[in-house]
């Protein structure tokens, strides 16, 4: 056994760091604490950015201190509510389902593209790194409930389409202006 020579301090099992999906099945299974906030519209799926403070108000003390760098989302879905193919610009992240079921469709590569596609049921966790592109869609006749947290937090969004195989961007969703 060495000692340590070859782990820089950061590997160190008490200092690392549990990461995005960590975070969202942590809020997940702390749900009781949050569902209250929840809200539906009919017009389109309902966001909200839960502070930080109000985060680490139903998490353990131990995972207070990744929450600086992370920005958590709720969002509820109303049967057939969805976004388009989008990616999260530089952002990597995670989402976890906690009601319903929401259907995701992962696109991969630029020129001949790859699909791939999985229903999401409540204990799910997703993560992905950054520009992981998808569509994430109600397709259950329930509403839907999901957790989702970006590190760093999101910024901007690019939407995107499908063309000759080939993906497209249609457009960029900004923070503070877009939602
Ligand atoms: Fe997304």
């Amino acid at each position: 056994m060495t000692h340590g020579t070859l782990l820089p301090p950061a590997s160190d099992a008490t200092t690392r760091r549990t990461g995005a999906a960590g975070l969202a099945a942590a809020l997940a299974a702390a749900s009781d604490g949050w569902l209250d906030l929840v809200e539906y519209r009919t017009a389109s799926r309902w966001t909200h950015l839960l502070p930080a403070a109000d985060a680490a108000a139903v998490l353990d003390a131990s995972l207070h201190a990744e929450l600086a760098d992370a920005q958590v989302w709720l969002l509820s879905w109303l049967p057939d509510q969805g976004t388009p193919l989008h990616d999260h610009g530089t952002s990597a992240g995670a989402f976890a389902v906690v009601h319903g079921t929401l259907a995701e469709r992962v696109v991969a590569g630029r020129d001949g593209v790859r699909e791939t596609a999985a229903d999401l049921t409540p204990g799910r966790v997703r993560h992905f790194g950054p520009h992981y592109v998808h569509q994430v869609t109600n397709t259950g006749l329930a509403p839907a409930v999901s957790v989702h947290v970006y590190t760093p937090g999101l910024s901007w969004m690019n939407t995107y389409a499908i063309e000759d195989g080939a993906l497209r961007r249609t457009g960029t969703e900004r923070a503070g202006v877009d939602w």
